[in-house]
């Protein structure tokens, strides 16, 4: 401790402007904070990044308060001139952030008052941090919310490219890792396409509870200025889809709630969670066992030792990230779970989990559009560079395991065999071909017979891999001509 913070001697205050967050409240305290206690409650450095919802939160309130005769238009244009300064400060990065003035509300309400003197210090009429940073951190999400729907839709489409080039190719499908049954790539590919879409419905979803005011409830239990809160939450575009204003309908929840960036981590975390899933698979597809797929060079690192290595590692890290997403989405619901009402500190941890989780997601996402996609080429107009799809080797691939097993089954039952009787007797079919070390389709004909009677010629267009696609002809299933159904589908939708 200093001789200065010992002796309770802080620095006398200057009396237009806040030097030091020990200002904004002094006269009560008879020592400045330490050092420690100031690096240690200070978050300027990463909520920094709220400053252009902090500027405009704050210019919509001033209009108001200028509107409702509580500050004058002087003042009210002061504030608007000093908010053009510290803007174009910041932007051109000459802003002095002090840590002293722990954190982005205080910076730049003590800019402003530096400006444009007492009319700054007008600003915070009505106004306590605990609404200012509700609302900022809501309007800041907002934005990042609808930058993470354009990307959703992104990958959307480079899913469907993909799908759209591969309808006839045909995998393995699995269960358990198993080969199960012969499925179309494409299908494959727009299994992603539903995930995702899900996700960015939720996203939509947890916008319309993100996009409401808590300004205007002050510190936690309203104000005695006649505010217009309707009038400021339309100034920000908090608004339904009728146009009407979204405000927060109880000051004490509207300081406190963290719901929204509990929700909005926990559907990115489910997002995060469908790319891992995809993840997974391309690094299983690209192994050498499987060798289904190649992904672009760039994508891919080399080993130092060993010179024949290509590794996975953006898939690798995309499933490494999730877990750190959802580490966020635990550590912001537990940081809840003790607070009483209304705003406690505690709530000034919700950023770097938040904004790490936005970071993670929205990289990840672009990531993931061009690296299955492709990027574009100005040149041709055309995509390049996205997965390579080795449809030799994924047929080959379904050759294997008596994938068609099922449709054999399905032949007897239409024959008239009840289907687990069917079953039964396909098993001894696979037995005897795993004997032979052949597949079921190159069985002879007496060899089928012997194990039903009723079987015909026509069972080998059954056992067939593209046969069997064309069979599974319902809503929803693999074959070409309903796959064509869902990728019309989706393009109309992501048009
Ligand atoms: N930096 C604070 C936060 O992130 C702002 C609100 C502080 N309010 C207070 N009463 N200390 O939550």
């Amino acid at each position: 401790m200093s001789k200065a913070q010992a002796t309770g001697n802080a620095p006398a205050p200057s009396h237009n402007q806040l030097d030091t967050k020990a200002q904004a409240w002094s006269a009560l305290f008879s020592e400045p904070m330490s050092d420690l206690v100031k690096r240690y409650t200070s978050s300027v450095f990463f909520d920094k990044r709220l400053w252009q919802a902090d500027i405009a939160g704050s210019l919509a309130h001033a209009e108001m308060l200028a509107a409702q005769g509580i500050i004058s238009a002087e003042d009210h244009a002061s504030i608007q001139r000093g908010m053009a300064q510290i803007t174009s400060e910041i932007e051109a990065g000459s802003f002095e952030w002090k840590l002293d003035l722990e954190d982005v509300h205080l910076n730049i309400e003590a800019r402003l008052t530096q400006l444009v003197g007492d009319a700054g210090k007008r600003l915070h009429t009505g106004r306590s941090r605990n609404d200012q940073v509700a609302t900022d951190v809501r309007l800041w999400l907002r934005g990042e919310i609808d930058l993470i729907a354009d990307l959703l839709k992104e990958l959307q489409v480079s899913l469907v490219d993909v799908a759209e080039q591969n309808v006839e190719v045909i995998l393995p499908g699995f269960t358990h890792l198993q080969v199960a049954q012969p499925v179309s790539f494409a299908h494959h590919m727009l299994a992603y396409v539903e995930m995702f879409a899900r996700d960015a419905e939720r996203m939509q979803d947890v916008r319309r509870r993100v996009n409401v005011l808590p300004l205007g409830s002050a510190a936690l239990a309203g104000t005695t200025y006649p505010l217009d809160r309707e009038r400021v939450a339309r100034t920000l575009g908090m608004v339904d889809a009728n146009g009407g204003a979204m405000v927060c309908q109880n000051s004490l929840d509207a300081v406190s709630d963290r719901d929204f960036a509990i929700e909005f981590t926990a559907a990115a975390s489910l997002c995060m969670v469908h790319v891992s899933r995809l993840a997974e698979e391309l690094i299983i597809w690209m192994s050498q066992n499987f060798g289904f797929i190649k992904i672009a060079d760039r994508f891919t690192t080399g080993s130092s030792i060993m010179p024949q290595k290509k590794n996975p590692d953006v898939p690798e890290l995309a499933r490494g990230k999730t877990g750190r997403v959802v580490g966020h989405l635990m550590g912001l619901i537990t940081l809840m779970k003790g607070q009483p009402l209304a705003y406690n500190k505690d709530n000034q941890e919700d950023k770097e989990p938040l904004f790490d989780t936005v970071d993670t997601l929205k990289d990840t996402l672009r990531i993931f559009a061009e690296m299955v996609g492709g990027q574009m080429n100005p040149a041709t107009g055309k995509k390049e560079g996205g997965i390579t799809v080795n449809a030799p080797a994924m047929e080959q691939a379904a050759l294997k395991g008596y994938a068609t097993a099922t449709d054999l089954a399905d032949y007897l039952v239409k024959k008239g065999l009840p289907f687990r009787d069917a079953h039964e007797t396909v098993a001894h079919a696979v037995k005897a071909a795993t004997t032979h070390a052949c597949d079921l389709s190159e069985l002879p004909l007496a060899v089928l017979q012997g194990f039903h009677p009723q079987i015909e010629k026509d069972v080998y267009e059954c056992l067939s891999l593209r046969g069997s696609l064309n069979a599974r002809n319902t809503l929803g299933g693999t074959a070409p001509a309903q796959v064509r159904v869902q990728l019309a589908r989706h393009r109309a939708r992501l048009a």
